[in-house]
């Protein structure tokens, strides 16, 4: 077995390409000039690509965030958690009542950060388990949410909810629907015009492999029609760096309100670029072949996976570990197989491990990280059945 290359299979922050590194490293620029606007254009008409929205001209001056559709994109110097709160903390008034069904921790962290800024009802599902949706349907026609929120791949257990059923129902009920894409924009089928999304969240480091610390929002007319009135009606709820209002004002110029994240934006916009050539279909695909080979592979050799059958994400899959097996599994396969995966977070720390499949992981590197996975289970004394690995990823 060589080692010689890391296998790197986190879900996120994922390996940056040579071009993403490239413009990371780019010299230092002005933050209002017309290099950093030509770079605001670039980035923007990349995010709109990778929202799955209309396209709009890489060209500052052309009003590079917004398109022939009702979306426009604002890009937030701060991880996915900064942009979600800018959502939230926008959008909703102190008084206001929102629905939050959760299966993982970054469903909960969301009616977490809902609860600092609104009322919340939060429906608990076992991590991992589907939503029930008939139980959503019947809050729904109580006519009390202003809004339901949900994270849409969620990355703690692996699972992705049925957005298309939610948004279904969240027009019919005439609930406003907003989501956490942050492992799944770029990474699998997202929507937000078909779903009437209001607003949907994406990280930069995730599925289209950028730098941490950069996120981005698609938000449509009625969002921003919402926060305007709430900001006029004096309601809002106290915020200032992460101020919608003062984001859109600028917007139309390629701009930010506050100094930009200018060197990750501009690394930003390199990762968009290898996105585009890949096409999103051609990612979605290939993030898809590498999270069902995964799966079938693991199934195959005797593990449990902990999301339901029918919603396992493909950017991300939790495995359970088996009897015997805890965390220093995942040491020693970072210590001597070069090979990185994720633990778990909070009561199944320890139970089980989580591959990431988004970014730009090609499926070579998969395939060699998954026979590098079974090997430093084998050195644990765990009897597995001989698989031909890579015949799981054709
Ligand atoms: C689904 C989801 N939401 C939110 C977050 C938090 O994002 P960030 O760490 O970029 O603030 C993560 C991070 O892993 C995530 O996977």
């Amino acid at each position: 077995m060589d080692l010689k290359q890391d296998c790197f299979l986190v879900p996120g922050p994922v390996r940056m390409s040579e071009s993403c590194l490239q413009a990371l490293s780019s010299p230092v620029m002005t933050a209002r000039g017309t290099e950093f606007r030509d770079v605001m254009a670039h980035l923007n008409s990349g995010l709109r690509y990778a929202f799955n929205l209309s396209p709009s001209q890489p060209v500052r001056g052309t009003q590079s965030w917004s398109g022939d559709d009702d979306y426009k994109v604002v890009v937030v110097s701060g991880s996915g958690t900064a942009a979600m709160e800018m959502v939230i903390a926008n959008r909703f008034r102190s008084n206001d009542l929102v629905l939050v069904p959760t299966n993982g921790k970054f469903g909960e962290r969301v009616a977490e950060m809902c609860k600092r800024f609104c009322n919340v009802k939060h429906i608990k599902y076992e991590w991992g388990r589907a939503f029930d949706l008939y139980e959503l349907e019947q809050q729904l026609g109580r006519g009390c949410y202003e809004s339901l929120l949900i994270c849409h791949n969620e990355t703690s257990t692996g699972i992705t909810q049925d957005a298309a059923a939610i948004a279904e129902m969240c027009q019919r009920h005439k609930t406003s629907f907003i989501l956490d894409g942050i492992t799944s924009v770029g990474g699998l089928p997202v929507h937000p015009q078909e779903w009437n999304a209001e607003a949907v969240v994406m990280g930069a480091q995730k599925c289209t492999a950028g730098p941490s610390g950069i996120a981005a929002i698609a938000i449509n007319s009625r969002f921003i029609e919402r926060v305007h009135a709430i900001r006029e009606q004096g309601d809002s709820n106290p915020n200032y760096y992460f101020d919608m209002v003062s984001a859109l004002k600028k917007g139309d110029d390629d701009q930010t309100p506050w100094t930009p994240a200018i060197n990750l934006a501009m690394g930003w916009a390199a990762s968009l670029d290898n996105l585009k050539s890949e096409s999103n279909e051609g990612r979605w695909n290939r993030c898809e072949k590498l999270a069902h080979g995964v799966q079938n592979l693991f199934l195959d050799l005797g593990f449990e996976l902990l999301a339901d059958q029918q919603q396992r994400s493909n950017t991300v899959t939790a495995i359970l570990y088996p009897d015997g097996i805890d965390d220093s599994w995942r040491n020693r396969l970072k210590e001597d197989y070069n090979t990185q995966v994720i633990g778990a977070q909070d009561h199944l720390k320890g139970k089980m491990f989580r591959i990431g499949s988004m970014g730009e992981t090609p499926i070579e590197e998969m395939v060699e990280g998954c026979k590098r996975m079974v090997h430093c289970f084998k050195s644990f004394g765990l009897e597995l059945p001989e698989l031909d690995v890579g015949s799981y990823f054709v």
